[in-house]
């Protein structure tokens, strides 16, 4: 909660910014995010061990290898139901290692993986801080999606003319990839499905939908693979993989030159 301090001059309310740094390459975070995490009076990164700095953690010290970080060690043990205590548990515990700076007012910047407004663990943070102060402030940095970095490096037009696009998840299996094909969704792009690979791509095979999905796993990060999705199919990915299901068009897609000038 935020009150007076110990001379009993009113304090400022904190500030808690989620900040998205981008899918991996350090290249990808953007200058608002660049100057968000130089400004903040303290930067935090979620991770597993604390001894271990985390994905988004990594991404910010491959721009600004001196700043400064606090770890926050979370449940990261996925989000099925049988997790869901654990992870709710987790963000109580950062939220209260929060709750100390923010009643000082300071302006805390929390790093996530990509958006923090897409599949991020930052609103839940945000949900837990304010169940104890209600007055924080809180706002986000954008950043670059997997699948926007994915569609870039695969040289995939993702969308065009009127076409529209449904972001599915994969976690427990290709059930929502089917839902998606049945609406007829011109566009899919699915996240969270790495050990659902082979069963995602018979369902696009079976649904003539096969040609032209790429799978992106660890973009930007050790270990990264980018390739047809058919060629992929033989095996699960990483959980950090993202698939694009381009639109089925009649007439061929439009064909942007694959990035050859890509900086690296
Ligand atoms: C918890 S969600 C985070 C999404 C993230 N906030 C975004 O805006 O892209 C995790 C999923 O995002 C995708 N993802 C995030 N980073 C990725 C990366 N470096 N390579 C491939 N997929 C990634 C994967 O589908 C992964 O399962």
């Amino acid at each position: 909660m935020t009150g007076p301090d110990a001379a009993g001059a009113p304090v400022a309310p904190g500030r808690l910014t989620g900040v998205g740094v981008g899918p991996g390459d350090p290249g990808l975070l953007t200058r608002r995010a660049l100057d968000v995490l130089a400004r903040a009076d303290r930067v935090v990164a979620p991770t597993t061990s604390p001894d271990e700095a985390g994905r988004a953690e990594a991404v910010v010290r491959g721009a600004l290898p001196d700043l400064e970080v606090t770890r926050l060690p979370f449940d990261m043990t996925g989000d099925g139901a049988g997790g869901a205590a654990a992870r709710q548990a987790s963000h109580r515990a950062a939220a209260a290692r929060l709750l100390p700076w923010l009643a000082a007012g300071e302006h805390v910047a929390f790093v996530t993986l990509g958006d923090p407004n897409i599949y991020s663990t930052f609103p839940s943070l945000v949900d837990a801080v304010r169940q104890h102060d209600p007055q924080v402030a809180v706002d986000t940095v954008p950043g670059i999606t997997a699948f926007q970095e994915l569609a870039s490096r695969s040289a995939t037009v993702l969308l065009d003319g009127t076409e529209s696009l449904a972001l599915v998840t994969a976690l427990d299996g290709p059930a929502h990839l089917a839902e998606a094909l049945d609406r007829g969704a011109s566009a899919i792009v699915v996240y969270k499905g790495g050990r659902h690979v082979p069963a995602l791509a018979s369902l696009l095979r079976r649904a003539d939908r096969l040609e032209g999905a790429v799978l992106g796993e660890l973009l930007g990060l050790p270990g990264e693979r980018i390739a047809p999705l058919a060629e992929a199919a033989d095996g699960p990915a990483s959980y950090l993989a993202t698939v694009i299901v381009p639109p089925a068009r009649p007439g061929g897609s439009p064909s942007p030159d694959p990035g050859s000038d890509r900086p690296t």
